[in-house]
Parts: C-alpha cells; sequence; structure tokens
C-alpha cells in the first residue's frame, strides 16, 4: 500500500504530521513519534513574545540589585538574554537526531522580526518554515482588512528572504477565508495548515479569575477544516494541511477526501500516546485495502467541491435544508 504524499514539494511517506506543540522539545519523544510512523514533525513555535519576555525578566532581574550594589551589573558582562539561540540550537539538534522531515515555525510582533527570524531558522537546516499567523483581535479600532494587508506583507517578506519551502498555518476568522488564502497562494505560499486552534480564556466564577485552560480537541472538532479542505482542493498551488480535531484513522480518511495532501496531529497524541500514530496509520491502509486504493492519489480529493457531481454540497443551500429538517431533529433529541 503507498500512503505517500507530496506536501510542500516535498514527499512524506504518509499524511500524518506531527504539529507545532511541545512533543517537539523531548528527542526522545520525537524519536518514538517517527518510531510510530509520523512522516514529518513541526517544532514548537518560536514565539517573539516569549522571547520579550524572557529579555524583559533578566533585564529586571539584573536591575533590581542596581541600588544594593551598582557594580553587580557590570560584574556580570557576559550575561545577557540569548535571544533564540536555546530555540535554534534545540531545533537544530533535533534535525540531526530524527531522518523524517522537521519544519520550523514562527510567530512574531513586528514585521521586521519575522524576516530575521526566518533567516535564522532557515539557517538551522529545517526542511521547511510555517508561519504561524496567530493574532486574536482585542482592538476595536483595527480593520480586518489592515490585518489580511500586515500578513500577506510579511509572507511576501519572508518569502523573498528565504529559499526554503513555506506553509501559512491561520485561523478560520477572515470574513472570506477563501479569498484571503488565494491572495497568499498568489504571494508564493507553498502550503496552508488550516486551522489553528486558538486558545480562549475561560472564568473562575469563584475566583473571579482568567483562565486560559489548555484544553485539547474533541471528535467532531474537524468539521470546519474538513468543509474548507474540500472547497480549496484544485483552487489553490499550494498544499493543502487538514489540522485541529483529526483524532483518527478515519479523520485523516475524510481529510483526505475533501481534497487534504496531509493532516497535522497534536492533541489525538497528548490523549493517547505515540502509538496512536501507528493505529491511525493502520486504519488508512484497512480501510484503503478494503475500498481497493493503492494509494493516497487514488482517492485525494473525490470528496472535494470540483469533484462532487451535486451543485449544491459545500453551498449554503445544504445548510438551509438541515435546519428545514426540524422535524426529525426533534424526533432524535425527544425535548419534551
Ligand atoms: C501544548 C500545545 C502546544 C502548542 N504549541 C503550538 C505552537 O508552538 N505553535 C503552533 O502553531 N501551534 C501550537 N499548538 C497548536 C497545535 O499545533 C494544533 O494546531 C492544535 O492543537 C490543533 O490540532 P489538534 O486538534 O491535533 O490538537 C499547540 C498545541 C498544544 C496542545
Amino acid at each position: 500500500m503507498n500512503l505517500s504524499t507530496n506536501y510542500l514539494g516535498i514527499k512524506l511517506k504518509n499524511p500524518i504530521i506531527v504539529g507545532a506543540s511541545n512533543l517537539s522539545l523531548d528527542s526522545k519523544l520525537a524519536i518514538e513519534l517517527q518510531e510510530a510512523g509520523a512522516s514529518a514533525l513541526v517544532f514548537k513555535s518560536l514565539f517573539e513574545e516569549q522571547l520579550n519576555l524572557e529579555a524583559a525578566e533578566l533585564d529586571e532581574n539584573l536591575h533590581q540589585y542596581d541600588d544594593r550594589n551598582a557594580e553587580m551589573v557590570n560584574l556580570f558582562p557576559k550575561i545577557e538574554h540569548s535571544g533564540p539561540k536555546a530555540h535554534l540550537l534545540a531545533i537544530k539538534e533535533l534535525k540531526k537526531a530524527l531522518t523524517i522531515p522537521v519544519f520550523g515555525s514562527l510567530n512574531c510582533i513586528y514585521n521586521e522580526s519575522w524576516e530575521e527570524y526566518a533567516i535564522h531558522l532557515a539557517e538551522t537546516g529545517i526542511d521547511g518554515l510555517e508561519l504561524n499567523f496567530y493574532s486574536t483581535v482585542s482592538d476595536i479600532d483595527k480593520q480586518g482588512q489592515a490585518i489580511e494587508q500586515n500578513q500577506l506583507e510579511t509572507l511576501k517578506k519572508v518569502r523573498a528572504a528565504v529559499k526554503i519551502p513555506i506553509a501559512v498555518k491561520l485561523s478560520p476568522f477572515y470574513t472570506n477565508p477563501l479569498a484571503y488564502i488565494k491572495a497568499l497562494d498568489g504571494a508564493g505560499t507553498n502550503g496552508f495548515v488550516l486551522f489553528n486552534r486558538l486558545f480562549q480564556p475561560d472564568i473562575d466564577i469563584w475566583e473571579e479569575a482568567l483562565q486560559i485552560p489548555y484544553n485539547l480537541s474533541h471528535k467532531g472538532d474537524d468539521r470546519m477544516t474538513i468543509r474548507y479542505m474540500g472547497l480549496l482542493s484544485g483552487q489553490v498551488k499550494a498544499s493543502l494541511c487538514a489540522n485541529t480535531g483529526i483524532l483518527e484513522g478515519e479523520d485523516v480518511v475524510a481529510a483526505l477526501l475533501a481534497g487534504a495532501d496531509a493532516v497535522q496531529v497534536v492533541s489525538t497524541v497528548y490523549k493517547n500516546g505515540t502509538q496512536k500514530i501507528t493505529q491511525m496509520l493502520n486504519v488508512i491502509t484497512d480501510w484503503m485495502h478494503r475500498k481497493g486504493y493503492n494509494s493516497i492519489d487514488d482517492f485525494k480529493g473525490k470528496m472535494s467541491k470540483q469533484n462532487l457531481k451535486d451543485p449544491h454540497a459545500y453551498r449554503r443551500a445544504q445548510y438551509v435544508d438541515y435546519l428545514m429538517r426540524s422535524k426529525e431533529f426533534s424526533n432524535k433529541y425527544q425535548i419534551r
């Protein structure tokens, strides 16, 4: 059975990539993931915010001695924030330890930093770079168009600065993600990772405090990504990678049928361990065997909008039809 697929112009032995997360920070775990069958791994994002925070903390720590001993800071002139060095070194080490492709991931605040850090990351020898366009709006005066324009400019800058393939990881929160993806595609993006899971705060009502729980994905969370894979398949030059809620082998098959070239998984590894990857690959192989498919290309995109005969598939009409079946709904969920 041939499970190989092409992602970002790179041949992967199968479509299951381990997404950016803390799983990549432990090299033993990363090797286990490779042994379990993962075809590639995305290293945790380099967050500029985190670096700034660490630098500010170091600065503060040094300066809190100023009053007691003015020479304190000068006594240790070599102590300085390591910046992205530790991160870059860790990627280099992991790249040496693994045989599968390793991708870097980047999330910056300032335009200039995107370019600078992208160059540093590319120099580590990574096989591709994911731009993590994670941004949660909190400014009521900021126009959506300005955010999109800014991210597009960032992509163009990074595209011009590095030669390695570039993927863009997006949240679904754009007025028309399809049009925006088309613009990014035209500007040289090699792949789209759809969609990022945004961490939303919760409120502890007794402490009356904000909390940010690390909640993992649940069954059914992949529906939006599957819909967008189906809409985008055949419409963009870039590869498509389904992310969020891909928990089982069956979810991978559904994403591929919709048109994904690959998937990224994180939650299912946290929940079920590294062996889950092997089990998911077995499910895919078994399904292909039963359906008489020999390779991913035999069925990839078969259920995409482009390949479905039904003109209403993926359209609003489907949604209206669903809501109109209210009787069926009440019968299923007997409220009274
Ligand atoms: C502990 C943890 C750390 C993560 N760190 C990153 C990160 O550094 N960069 C990133 O783009 N996504 C990060 N993510 C998001 C995942 O890559 C992925 O997009 C998200 O978990 C949805 O996929 P899933 O349903 O398979 O979990 C992280 C997720 C978790 C649970």
